[in-house]
């Protein structure tokens, strides 16, 4: 007999009756209920039912002092929690005495019943754990301001005791048991530290599944919490800890219940980071210490078949959490209280997502480009899927390869997060969730061809390069770490690679963005798939190639989802591969058809929708991304984001007219002139580079008084009436009415068309006699030119340079007869040559008028006019000059913001360089193919012409189209101009990089040879 014993109550029924008449004044029936150290009974009377408490008389005073002034404190601060409230004696003192058989004091204490079924005995629904949670957090926070001396006890239920269990493993008979406590202990050892470090409060410390009631009727509602006997001041998440690894018990997703019970008490009780990820460990902890203690008390007391009520289910709990990844347990932990899986994860797909464009592709070109289908794996009937899973990889590939010719595909794509069922093997089952299998893919599958080339997008360290040889492994398997600067280091993992890396790359080398990381494999070496790149994020760093899961639960995929983001981004997808939105191409076409202007033409016999635009690409609905080398407007990239915030600050600002004084016109205006010769100071703004051209005609007027127009034969200046007189290109083609009486069409200065006797030095001159001749004809009829116009690299015409010495002649005629000289630079203006701002000043010239459109406001509808004050003067006639929209305070920010690009990051040097290269590219394709008669360019305005035959340069207009079509199919989008349309149109924006330059080379070669084969 021990003490414990002697000092255990024991009265009888009859005497508890006794008692509880004497010092509550209250009768009824007592029935015993089962206690390991003090006599309770549960007491049913008029006034309700209640516990009587009698005391082990061994408990110090001071510690059922604690447990009184707890319950007293929860009953005045928490009177609502569901838990035993205290009924005062008739003395009203809270706790009674009384001497026992043995002749040693017990105390007393009643307190009401809590009604409910013991959470061990149910189902353990995720809405009862979370409401456990919510009410544990509920009780804490009620507690947050308790002491009491009494809760400062010495317990080995003290979570920060929990060491103190290696010194009851000799009570553990199984070598292999021991070992596992040995391994849970050796962690906890190396957390203890940290418990001295959070935030401790009096807790109950002893949620276990008998204690927590549940409601009779409502298994999912928490209906009270009974037994303060272990109730100490402990750290706070040792109540999470506690519960969870009773409500783990037998459970078939323990890490699931323990993060349903954080999520209800963080709900109600914030936890901190730091608490949630010790919570695995503390769980572990918990059942290391009850395991263990029960086996020391079965070595003193024979098999108390009480003390061992959990031991199995904890034994069992145990080895599940041995076989977990502890990183994804405190993931899914720390998920559940809304913190990131991974410090940082969240932030690393933000910064990928804000820096895509930066990224180095990471195929041979970004992936976005390539034709691209989803691979069917998704499908589990689909054959590919079958003959996969059935480890018959080349019949895989076959039906693959075989789909990719039939419809043009280039690229298969494996999404993340795709349900599949190929994961057939043991290695799939899941060590988290019982009778459950790892389905969802995390990583991203890009399918090509064996021996296929892949490059790191960033710069990166090699962490490891390995052979996995199981089948349907990784096969050759990279991990690199990056780095990025304001970004959280994060993994790439690479699998299914050919061998060759192994010999190629060793842990700690350094890649550059770009470098070779490996080359799809064969399945010989992949691990016996159809060849692909898995490809992988993973924001742990910790984590080793081999642990990073390739698939996982579908239930937790939200936390794969931040572990292991989707690589799409980084590999260069875009996001519009996956989702189609808005109306399909029939569905535009007939809606166009019905409801706009029958003569709006569309590009391609297929027309493309685009839904973006990022930089130098236009990204189509399907996702695909086009090298837009074409659409001359977004002069500094698509969507740039400077001009984005410029423009949408001063819309958040203010828009309005220019009749009220605002800066953003006087500091465009001021700008803007400085970039032009010192005579042109004067500026007006308009909205179209029609406007402006119209602008031009009206000064004209004033400044002359005539009307005469001298204009380039195939120009065109503008979509209003009186500018489609003056465009030969619209007035003599289809629907024109030829040109009116006072429209004078000069002939285009194109060297490559000009007679063979004519000397190349001499063809400014001579093309000049064409207005010479005009002029002369006005004056014999006694009139004389307004104007002059004339693109200063007449674009529509075919990207035609002119002859050294034209302009200056012709100006110098128009001059002498009284016209005007205007420029339109509304294609070409603003640095596209590269070495000038304007085109015009190639030629050595300064118009009296320079009309600017399209590139000026990259995509935003604005453009101008600039001019001389003499010319303005005439214009100042008394007349008003208002446009509703022209120099609005948006327009002129976003003009500025232009500027500031092309100044700021030297665009035109760029276009002058990247230009250059183009052109010796062209060239020496031009040696190689009979057909390309001309090679033309300056800065980013290029043009090649082709002919069937060099000698007498009949136009090869099939074979442009075809080249355009072809360019177009494999990504690029170029056009055709010239009055044959035989002439490739290039205008890419002036960011286009070396990169791009090469794309666009690469896939010009490609279709030349290409048409060469198909047209002869
Ligand atoms: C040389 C030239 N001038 C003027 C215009 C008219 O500009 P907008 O279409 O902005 O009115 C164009 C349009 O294609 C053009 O190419």
């Amino acid at each position: 007999m021990n003490d414990m014993l002697k000092t255990t109550p024991d009265f009888s029924i009859d005497a508890a009756a006794a008692l509880l008449a004497e010092h509550y004044g209250l009768s009824g029936t007592l029935s015993p209920l089962a206690s390991e150290r003090d006599q309770n009974f549960k007491v049913e009377t008029a006034e309700g039912t209640f516990i009587l408490k009698i005391v082990n008389a061994a408990e110090p005073e001071v510690e059922s002092d604690f447990q009184t002034a707890l319950l007293a404190h929860l009953g005045a601060h928490a009177g609502d929690l569901p838990v035993p409230h205290i009924r005062p004696a008739l003395s009203g003192a809270s706790l009674a005495s009384t001497t026992g058989p043995h002749g040693v004091r017990h105390r007393i204490r009643l307190v009401s019943w809590v009604e409910g079924r013991p959470l061990a005995e149910t189902e353990r629904s995720d809405a009862a754990l979370h409401a456990l949670g919510r009410m544990l957090g509920r009780f804490d926070a009620a507690l947050k301001g308790f002491m009491h001396p009494g809760a400062l006890r010495d317990l080995d239920w003290d979570i920060r005791h929990a060491g103190r269990s290696a010194g009851r493993l000799q009570h553990v008979a199984a070598a292999e048991d021991r070992a596992l406590l040995e391994r849970f202990l050796t962690r906890f050892a190396a957390i203890a530290p940290r418990l001295a470090m959070l935030r401790a409060a009096v807790i109950h410390n002893d949620a276990n599944d008998w204690n927590v009631l549940v409601d009779n009727g409502d298994a999912d509602r928490i209906s009270g919490l009974i037994d303060f006997g272990d109730a100490l001041h402990a750290p706070v998440i040792a109540e999470v800890a506690i519960a969870a690894a009773y409500a783990g018990l037998d459970h078939a997703d323990p890490i699931g219940a323990a993060a349903a019970i954080a999520s209800g008490f963080h709900a109600e009780y914030p936890l901190q980071e730091e608490e949630v990820d010790l919570l695995y460990d503390l769980i572990a902890i918990r059942l290391v210490t009850s395991v263990t203690i029960s086996a020391s008390r079965r070595s003193h007391t024979q098999d108390n078949p009480y003390l061992a009520i959990s031991e199995r289910p904890a034994w069992t709990l145990l080895r599940k959490l041995d076989r977990m990844n502890p990183r994804f347990a405190t993931a899914i932990l720390r998920k559940a209280c809304g913190f990131e899986a991974t410090p940082g994860a969240r932030a690393v797909a933000g910064w990928i997502a804000r820096n895509r464009k930066a990224l180095a592709p990471l195929l041979e070109r970004p992936a976005a480009t390539y034709p691209a289908a989803l691979v069917p794996y998704g499908d589990p009937a689909h054959p590919m899927t079958v003959t996969s899973a059935a480890g018959q990889p080349d019949a895989a590939q076959a039906i693959w390869e075989a789909h990719c010719r039939g419809n043009g595909i280039e690229l298969g794509v494996g999404p993340f997060g795709e349900e599949r069922t190929v994961y057939a093997g043991e290695m799939f089952v899941s060590r988290f969730i019982e009778k459950t299998r790892r389905t969802r893919h995390l990583g991203l599958d890009l399918f090509m061809a064996a021996g296929t080339k892949v490059f790191t997008p960033l710069p990166a360290t090699v962490v490891s390069v390995e052979i996995e040889k199981e089948p349907l492994g990784y096969g050759c398997l990279i991990a690199l770490r990056h780095e990025p600067e304001g970004c959280p280091p994060f993994v790439s993992l690479w699998g299914h690679l050919a061998h060759e890396a192994t010999g190629r790359l060793k842990a700690g080398e350094r890649l550059e963005a770009g470098a070779l990381v490996g080359e799809m494999g064969l399945p010989t070496e992949n691990g016996g798939w159809a060849p692909h790149l898995h490809l992988q994020l993973s924001t742990d760093t910790n984590l080793s190639a081999t642990e990073i899961l390739g698939v996982g639960e579908a239930r937790y995929l939200d936390v794969w989802a931040e572990l292991f983001p989707d690589a799409s981004t980084f590999a260069g997808i875009a996001g519009e591969f996956y989702e189609r939105h808005g109306r399909s191409h029939e569905e535009i076409v007939k809606l166009r058809r019905e409801l706009l202007l029958p003569n709006l033409s569309i590009s391609y016999d297929k027309p493309i929708k685009f839904v973006r635009g990022e930089g130098v690409f236009l990204i189509d609905d399907s996702g695909r991304a086009y090298l837009d080398c074409f659409n001359n407007v977004c002069h500094i990239g698509h969507a740039h984001p400077v001009v984005v915030e410029a423009m949408a600050k001063q819309a958040e600002t203010l828009n309005t007219n220019t009749r009220y004084l605002h800066d953003n016109i006087v500091a465009y205006a001021e700008r803007l002139t400085a970039t032009l010769p010192k005579e042109l100071t004067v500026a007006g703004f308009v909205n179209s580079g029609s406007e402006a051209n119209g602008l031009a005609l009206r000064l004209m007027r004033a400044h002359t008084g005539r009307e005469n127009a001298i204009t380039l034969d195939w120009s065109y200046h503008g979509t209003t009436q009186e500018l489609i007189d003056i465009s030969p290109y619209k007035f003599r083609r289809k629907g024109g009415k030829g040109p009116k009486p006072h429209v004078h069409v000069a002939a285009v200065p194109d060297s490559y068309r000009a007679p063979d006797d004519w000397p190349v030095e001499e063809h400014g001159k001579r093309f000049a006699e064409s207005v010479a001749e005009l002029i002369a004809g006005m004056q014999a009829r006694g009139e004389g030119p307004g104007f002059f116009i004339a693109e200063s690299i007449p674009s529509v015409a075919g990207q035609v340079f002119l002859p050294e010495g034209y302009l200056k002649e012709v100006y110098r005629l128009v001059r002498a007869a009284g016209g005007v000289c205007i420029a339109d630079e509304v294609q070409v203006g603003f640095g596209r040559v590269g070495s000038h701002w304007w085109a015009f000043e190639t030629q050595g010239v300064v118009p009296d008028i320079v009309t600017m459109g399209k590139p000026i406001g990259d995509g935003h509808p604005m453009a101008a006019v600039v001019t001389t004050r003499a010319v303005t003067d005439s214009f100042n006639n008394g007349m008003e000059y208002f446009n509703t929209f022209g120099g609005n305070p948006v327009s002129c920010a976003v003009g500025l913001a232009v500027l500031d690009v092309i100044e700021g990051e030297d665009l035109r040097g760029n276009a002058l360089v990247i230009g250059n290269y183009l052109m010796d590219a062209f060239r020496a394709m031009q040696a190689r193919y009979d057909v390309i008669g001309d090679v033309r360019g300056l800065g980013l305005f290029l043009g090649i012409e082709l002919v069937t035959d060099r000698r007498t340069k009949a136009p090869a207009t099939e074979f442009a189209r075809a080249v355009s079509n072809g360019a177009r199919r494999r990504g690029v989008l170029m056009g055709t101009e010239g009055p044959h349309d035989n002439v490739l149109k290039m205008r890419p924006p002036m960011i286009f990089s070396k990169r791009d330059a090469d794309h666009l080379i690469a896939v010009l070669e490609e279709t030349f040879a290409d048409v060469t084969r198909t047209l002869g």
